[in-house]
This record gives C-alpha cells, sequence and structure tokens, in this order.
C-alpha cells in the first residue's frame, strides 16, 4: 500500500479544528503533519446556526492546516454532535445466498441492510451503521461470519442517526468550499477511537466528551458502541454561571475558569482569591475560593454528571461499564470534575488524553483535540480497509454517508424483494 494522507475537519462549538496526518508505506505511525485550530462562530450545541460564519471559519483552518503541511486538503472526514444526535440498535436478518452455505462479503452487507432498514422520520438522517454481534444459524457472539457456514444469518446493529437539516448545512459549507465529504463521524465515536484502550471497550466504558457546547455520550460493552447520545450542555455553561455569579464579562470569567483548573492544587478553599495576574478589566467583589468552586462551579458540574448518569440509566447499559468513564473534550481539564464525577456516577473516571498519533504532537495531545485525532484515527482504519481487502472490519461497511446514496441503498435493499 502507498503513502495515505488523511484530514479531519472538527466543527466545535468552541473552535474548528483541522488535522492532517501521513502513513507511510513503510511505517506503522500515524504521523500529523498539519494542523490548525481557530475559534468557532456559528455553531450552538453542535448546530450549524450561521453558515456564513462556519464556511468562514472552516476556509481559515483548513488554509492554514493546508500551509503547514505542504498538501492540498480535498477530502475531509467531518465531526457531527449535539443532541439532535440519536442511536438505536437494530436486528436484520437474512437467508445464505450460496448453495454450499459459506458466508460471503455479499451476505454480510445484505444482512446490514437489513438491519438499515429502520423507518426514520424525514428530518434524520443514518450516519452510522456499526455491527455490534453476528449471529449465524442461532450461534450469537460471531464478529466475522464470513467463511462460515449456515443457512441464516442474524446482525445485532448500532445505528447512530442525526438531524438531516445539519448533516446538508455541513454539506454546503464544504460544497462551498470544494471539500468532499469523506465520511460524517458522531464525535463521540471520533472521540472514542483516540482515547479508549480495547481493553476498556471490552469490559464496558462510557466515553463523555465535555466541549463547549454539548456533551456526547458514546457507551461500549463487549468491545462494540452500544449507545450514542448528546446532551446539551457543556463547559461553556461554567463560564456563564462565573460570569453571572461574579458578575463580569464572559472573557474575565473564561480566564478565572482557565486559572483555576490550570491550579488544581488550590486547596486552601476558604481563603480570598487573587486575580491581579490575570489583568482582569473588573474589579471582583470579594469572594471565597469556597463559594466561587463549591457554591459555582461544581454545582454547575454536578448538574453536568446528573445529566450524564440519566444517559447511562436510559442507555439499559449501566451494569456492564465496569471500567467506568473517560472523559474528554476540553471541559475534562475543568477543576473538579473528576472528583465531583465519582462522587455523582460512583465509577471510576479518567481523563482521555489523544495520545496515539506522531508527528507534531504538542499541541494536540490535550483532550479538546480528541475528536480531531479521532477522525484521522477512524478515517485511516476505512482507507486502509478499502485498499487491503484482506483486512476487513465490519464495523465500517457501508458507511455511504452521502444523503442520495443512502437512499438509494435502502431502494436497492427493497429491490432485492421484487421477484
Ligand atoms: N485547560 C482547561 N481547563 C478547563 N477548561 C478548559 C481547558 N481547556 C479548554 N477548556 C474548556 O473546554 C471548552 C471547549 O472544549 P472543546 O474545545 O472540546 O469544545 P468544542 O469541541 O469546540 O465544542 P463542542 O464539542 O461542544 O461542539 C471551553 O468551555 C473551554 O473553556
Ligand atoms: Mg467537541
Amino acid at each position: 500500500m502507498s503513502d495515505v494522507i488523511i484530514s479531519g475537519l472538527d466543527i466545535g462549538s468552541n473552535k474548528i479544528s483541522t488535522l492532517v496526518a501521513i502513513k507511510q508505506q513503510d511505517s506503522n505511525d500515524l504521523k500529523i503533519i498539519g494542523f490548525n485550530s481557530t475559534p468557532s462562530f456559528g455553531v450552538k450545541k453542535g448546530l450549524i446556526v450561521d453558515i456564513k460564519q462556519v464556511t468562514d471559519a472552516v476556509e481559515d483552518s483548513i488554509e492554514k492546516a493546508e500551509r503547514m503541511a505542504g498538501h492540498k486538503i480535498n477530502n475531509v472526514f467531518v465531526s457531527v454532535g449535539g443532541p439532535h444526535i440519536s442511536s438505536l440498535n437494530s436486528h436484520g436478518i437474512v437467508a445464505i445466498s450460496n448453495s454450499q452455505g459459506e458466508i460471503d462479503d455479499e451476505d454480510v452487507n445484505r444482512v446490514i441492510e437489513a438491519a438499515r432498514a429502520i423507518s426514520l422520520s424525514t428530518t434524520k438522517q443514518i450516519i452510522q451503521v456499526n455491527p455490534r454481534d453476528f449471529i449465524v444459524d442461532g450461534q450469537s457472539g460471531i464478529k466475522n461470519p464470513i467463511g462460515m457456514t449456515g443457512v441464516r444469518l442474524e446482525v445485532d446493529t448500532h445505528i447512530i442517526t442525526a438531524s438531516s437539516i445539519n448533516l446538508k448545512n455541513i454539506e454546503r459549507v464544504l460544497n462551498d468550499l470544494g471539500l468532499e465529504n469523506s465520511g460524517f463521524v458522531f464525535c463521540g465515536l471520533a472521540s472514542s477511537e483516540s482515547v479508549l484502550t480495547d481493553t476498556e471497550k471490552e469490559l464496558g466504558v462510557v466515553l463523555v466528551d465535555i466541549g463547549g457546547g454539548k456533551t456526547d455520550i458514546a457507551i461500549f460493552v463487549d468491545g462494540s458502541l452500544s449507545y450514542s447520545s448528546s446532551i446539551p450542555i457543556g463547559a461553556r455553561h461554567i463560564t456563564n454561571d462565573i460570569a453571572v455569579g461574579l458578575r463580569i464579562s464572559l472573557d474575565s470569567a473564561e480566564k478565572i475558569k482557565l486559572y483555576l483548573s490550570k491550579n488544581l492544587n488550590l486547596k486552601k478553599k476558604s481563603s480570598q482569591i487573587d486575580f491581579s495576574s490575570l489583568n482582569l478589566n473588573e474589579t471582583i467583589e470579594d469572594i471565597s475560593l469556597s463559594t466561587l468552586i463549591d457554591g459555582i462551579i461544581f454545582a454547575r458540574i454536578e448538574e453536568i454528571y446528573k445529566m450524564i448518569f440519566e444517559e447511562i440509566e436510559k442507555s439499559g447499559f449501566s451494569q456492564n461499564i465496569p471500567a467506568g468513564l473517560v472523559i474528554t473534550g476540553g471541559g475534562a481539564l475543568n477543576i473538579g470534575m473528576i472528583e465531583v464525577g465519582k462522587k455523582v456516577i460512583g465509577l471510576p473516571i479518567r481523563i482521555g488524553i489523544p495520545d496515539k498519533v506522531s508527528g507534531l504532537v504538542d499541541e494536540i495531545n490535550d483532550p479538546q483535540y480528541a475528536t480531531s485525532v479521532g477522525l484521522i484515527l477512524y478515517g485511516f482504519k476505512n482507507i486502509i480497509n478499502k485498499e487491503n481487502p484482506d483486512f476487513k472490519n465490519f464495523s465500517n461497511i457501508l458507511k455511504d454517508f452521502k444523503l442520495t446514496n443512502t437512499i438509494s441503498k435502502i431502494k436497492n435493499f427493497f429491490k432485492q424483494f421484487i421477484p
């Protein structure tokens, strides 16, 4: 296989980031060669609310990443997240076509298509169909059924859907910039590629990406993605609370939040705080560290975790996640994230850093780039699979994300039943 170049575009509520990576023929390393992060405008809770503003920011980010990489970016894997994301687990059954009863690619494609035929509102679109488990003649627990013999093939899949309008808006931004969409990837799934270990996925784990405006959740059970969702609250809400509580601007509140988070060893909670080094425009009323941290910041973090807990309960997998929570996204670094989380959720919690790539890594070894790095890792898996048919990973099959293709695939699925 020749060198492969791949790019990822994360359109976040706080920042837009672009990564370009190369996998050289003679190396197993995935090397980052281009990177840019630029403030995001026109995105709220994962939804594009102003196409022009987003297009301008994406153009800026892409151009800067291209310049650093010395490569033109033509295709990008792009992130999708926010409360418009929902998921369901669907089952498919087909008869095996080969008279010898040996299962081939085509049978696997057909059974996944069968699972994919769900009734969907016109406002929703499938972005991902991930096989969790194959069943051959009633025997379950099969990860790759190709070459096995049987008469009936079944599959349990995890299907992720997103708002059609938001997907169209993203397509529009990409089209306007002459970029081709290599695939939509749910932010929670992308981040899980960059921060989770295989052991955690096998044991059962919850990936929580706490961004600026939303928190994406992906639950893995028995090694497979089994629940995806997103809640409309993120780390920016902590900034808002500080601004309201101290009657200061959002800019000053953000500076205070970052200062406290970077000085996690501030233990003397009863003492007054000295923010003089931050050069804020406002004078801050006397407030104790304990009122600010416990009364304002921790109160909001507790609320975020209560919502995460509700999602875990809703998933039905609360008894299947002994590896606990891996939190990532910029918000994971906030002061109190681990300690408050452990209290509310009662499970182990660790911070996930995207450190599975090499190259220009200093800056991107930060939870806020978990999704961007994940897009690259996810993309490589796809491309390598396409180029090397000996290595098949069915979680990547049938991900033709173009809206029109999806419709034609559904039509083809129905055609197979027409005599
Ligand atoms: N070191 C840090 N300590 C505390 N908070 C941080 C730190 N770094 C970033 N943040 C916070 O993380 C948030 C941004 O996170 P991130 O970059 O993951 O968001 P995003 O991906 O742009 O948004 P979203 O995923 O919600 O669309 C901001 O609220 C920022 O204040
Ligand atoms: Mg994000």
